[in-house]
């Protein structure tokens, strides 16, 4: 039998794998409700125009509300047959109103109609994002807030570097995140454009009113141009790219935390809930969500790369390639989500041990970097021989077993005479982070200072 929503033309119906490459239900029934909505307001716009009459417009309302109800509830027959979601919400419209369900696909297409669902998914999907990570911002600060003087190393190639605070480290990615949720905001500015009244790629000879559709579906105006509205998929690849870049930050974190709740670190402990036990080691506890968040970066940046390709030398306009979108779209941006979920329970719950990032951040000659500025600024010498000189004490320290506030006052004097006991107020990790106070450095002050305006910005 040939197909019953398109196949006029056709003696046989397709070959059991030209159904199989071809169907898009197995994945796009998840876009039913923006389907049912992009149909609502097409619906009551041709009765405003008159194309449709009132009590088609009703009957066709109430019909979508029918069908709606039958796939929330779970009762929904999904045909295969049927491709598609438009064409088995159609189908079961006019199997439901007769007439009118036939009327409704007046001045529409398929392609006008993807471009639209797959649209107001990834629009929806894109607000949701930019909350999701609102809300991993707040939880950074007010953990930053209570580690604002809570010294740990800071590291450049993973070796000690200089100490700064760990709520400077955790407001280094509120700033990421930031940026994270600028992207996707940007992307959703560009994205709300309607769609739909396109048709198939030409526009219609239909007095359609793609104003009023656009307004009553939340977008900014109408696509301007029918062929590229069916054409293009930037928008998602936008949306996926920002979500790749964001997941690259949270890459990063969930590795430091994997690092930091390590036996040889410890400057972290993870909650119960957010670590897993092994089958055989029973001393064990894994941070699995932030391997598993370390991990996801995978998926989120190859649906990017994957979609790129779908898109890359497609001639205008539409082309069955482009049903290759939602499937890595939609693993993508759950994945994305699931990440930012497990992150925010993670920092939310897990507990610093202050001490242990203390003794750790004193240790590999952090502050020796400190000391060097001393010379420069009490002994106004050049910066590179400050810099020999203090190398000459790390060495003595080293030698001796010591950190650098273990040499005495003699020991600096012979590598130069003209050290003071004043040097060893610069040689501690606190009085080195409470040094750093000029704007964007790690002070507890500079801390304070950015968590407020953070507070502010976020309304906490
Ligand atoms: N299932 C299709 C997709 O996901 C819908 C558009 C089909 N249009 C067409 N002319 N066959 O892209």
């Amino acid at each position: 039998m040939s197909n019953k929503m398109w196949g006029g033309r056709f003696a046989a119906g397709p070959d059991a794998i030209m159904q199989e490459i071809n169907a898009s239900i197995g994945f796009d029934k998840r876009l039913y409700a923006e389907d049912i909505a992009g149909s609502r307001a097409h619906a009551r716009m041709l009765a405003e125009i008159g194309v449709l009459t009132e009590e088609d417009r009703n009957a066709i309302f109430s019909g979508l509300e029918t069908i709606r109800g039958e796939i929330e509830n779970g009762t929904f027959k999904f045909s295969e047959e049927l491709e598609d979601i438009h064409m088995n919400i159609e189908s079961r419209l006019r199997d439901l109103i007769g007439d009118a369900g036939a009327r409704l696909h007046t001045a529409r297409s398929r392609n006008d109609q993807i471009a639209l669902d797959f649209r107001l998914y990834v629009r929806e999907s894109t607000d949701m994002l930019i909350a999701q990570i609102r809300g991993l911002q707040k939880i950074l600060v007010a953990r930053a807030s209570a580690e604002a003087e809570s010294v740990m190393p800071g590291f450049t190639h993973l070796q000690s570097a200089q100490p700064v605070t760990m709520g400077h480290h955790l407001l280094a990615y509120v700033e990421m995140l930031d940026r994270d949720a600028g992207r996707l905001a940007d992307a959703r500015v560009r994205m709300n454009e309607c769609p739909l009244g396109a048709a198939a790629l030409a526009g219609t000879s239909f007095p359609i009113d793609r104003h009023m559709t656009a307004g009553e579906l939340g977008f900014d105006r109408p696509t301007a141009n029918s062929l590229d509205s069916v054409a293009d998929r930037d928008f998602a690849l936008e949306v996926l790219a920002a979500a790749a870049i964001s997941a690259m930050h949270l890459s990063r974190l969930a590795e430091e935390l994997v690092i930091w709740s390590s036996a040889q670190f410890r400057f972290v402990s993870m909650s119960d809930g957010f670590s897993t036990g092994s089958s055989i080691m029973p001393q064990k506890r894994n941070p699995d969500a932030a391997e598993l968040v370390r991990a996801k970066i995978g998926r989120i940046a190859g649906a990017f790369q994957s979609l790129l390709m779908v898109m890359k030398g497609l001639p205008m306009t539409y082309g069955k390639d482009m049903q290759e979108d939602k499937e890595v779209t939609f693993d993508a941006l759950s994945a994305f989500s699931l990440s930012l979920a497990a992150m925010t329970g993670m920092i939310r719950d897990m507990s610093f041990n202050r001490e242990v990032m203390k003794t750790a951040a004193g240790s590999g000659f952090a502050t020796a970097t400190d000391l060097a500025d001393f010379l420069v600024r009490e002994l106004n010498m050049p910066f590179r021989d400050a810099h020999h000189v203090t190398g000459t004490l790390v060495a003595m320290a080293e030698k001796k077993g010591c950190a650098l506030d273990g040499l005495t006052l003699e020991e600096f004097k012979i590598v130069d005479d003209r050290i003071d006991s004043r040097v060893f107020g610069v040689l501690t990790v606190d009085k080195s982070v409470a040094s750093r106070t000029a704007y964007g450095g790690t002070a507890p002050n500079n801390v304070r200072d950015q968590v407020a305006r953070w507070q502010e910005r976020l309304g906490v």
